[in-house]
């Protein structure tokens, strides 16, 4: 396995691979993997010759009161677990590398990056797209694979690769948990003992309201009371949003009908967690 921190010298082994006639999947992460991102890279390895890993903090879509310097990294670690993936390529660019001092191209988009997260994340979105875009120009993969943990962003990049016609196809993959049902994240490790606890509250409300549906509950108001009233029980807990969306268009819907997310972001301490369930 190599690991390159250079976008000239990426680039060229992507590209000689393709040339070889080879399928390449790429995984693009900010690092300090868990079963999450395994689970994206072990379906790219199912589904490709060659599989390339970006591990890099993007600056840009951490707002200035957001958490990029504690993000957590540690790239030894995550080298170990690719390599025993059989990750072929990691590419690892300093910001540097990415973002020149004068950089002032963006990647953006309106309707679904301003619902959801967008609303207390006002720049993320155009961090990830922009991002993204970038390393889809470095690393010409045919396939690209996004967790479903963020199906926000998993809805937007889909949306920018049929607007921008990027020639890359979008695998969308399920939400790995623990055992206990909290959703694998990276800032779970931001989590100590007690509200690591509390953050059970919200795969417990969403299940609350997986059940709902499944008895046939339609109405968005009454999934999000049923969440609302779970999430209260737990005083370390602060909802951000409980929201029923349309999974295309991330548009609020009032009754269920085709691919509908149901999306959560909650406060447990400081720590800002988010988690989802899609009916078909
Ligand atoms: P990061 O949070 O590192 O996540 C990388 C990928 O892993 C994303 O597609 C995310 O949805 C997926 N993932 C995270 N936790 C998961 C879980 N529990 N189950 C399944 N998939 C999971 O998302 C980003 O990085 C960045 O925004 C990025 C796309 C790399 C752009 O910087």
């Amino acid at each position: 396995m190599k690991i390159s921190g250079n976008i000239n010298e990426t680039r060229t082994i992507v590209k000689e691979w393709k040339q070889q006639g080879l399928k390449v999947g790429l995984v693009p992460t900010m690092g300090y993997l868990h079963e999450g991102h395994l689970s994206l890279i072990r379906r790219a390895k199912a589904e490709n010759d060659r599989v390339v890993v970006s591990i890099f903090v993007n600056p840009m879509q951490f707002g200035p009161t957001e958490d990029l310097a504690s993000y957590p990294r540690d790239l030894d670690r995550d080298a170990g677990l690719c390599e025993n993936e059989g990750v072929d390529l990691i590419f690892h660019p300093e910001p540097s590398e990415m973002y020149e001092s004068d950089f002032c191209s963006y990647v953006d988009m309106s309707g679904l990056t301003e619902e959801l997260c967008g609303k207390s994340r006002p720049v993320h979105f155009r961090g990830v797209q922009t991002v993204v875009s970038k390393l889809f120009h470095i690393i010409p993969a045919d396939h690209a694979y996004f967790g479903q943990k963020d199906a926000q962003q998993l809805a937007i990049i889909k949306r920018m690769v049929r607007d921008l016609n990027f020639d890359i196809e979008i695998v969308g993959c399920p939400i790995v948990r623990e055992e206990d049902g909290l959703a694998k994240s990276s800032r779970n490790t931001y989590l100590n003992k007690e509200e690591r606890q509390a953050a059970l509250i919200l795969s417990k409300s969403l299940k609350a309201a997986k059940e709902l549906t499944e008895n046939g509950e339609k109405d968005a108001e009454k999934i999000i009371s049923c969440i609302r009233n779970i999430i209260h029980t737990e005083p370390l807990a602060r909802t951000d949003y409980i929201e029923v969306v349309d999974f295309d268009t991330i548009k609020p819907v009032k009754t269920i009908k085709g691919t509908t997310l149901i999306a959560i972001a909650v406060y447990i301490g400081k720590t800002r967690l988010i988690d989802n369930i899609i009916t078909a």
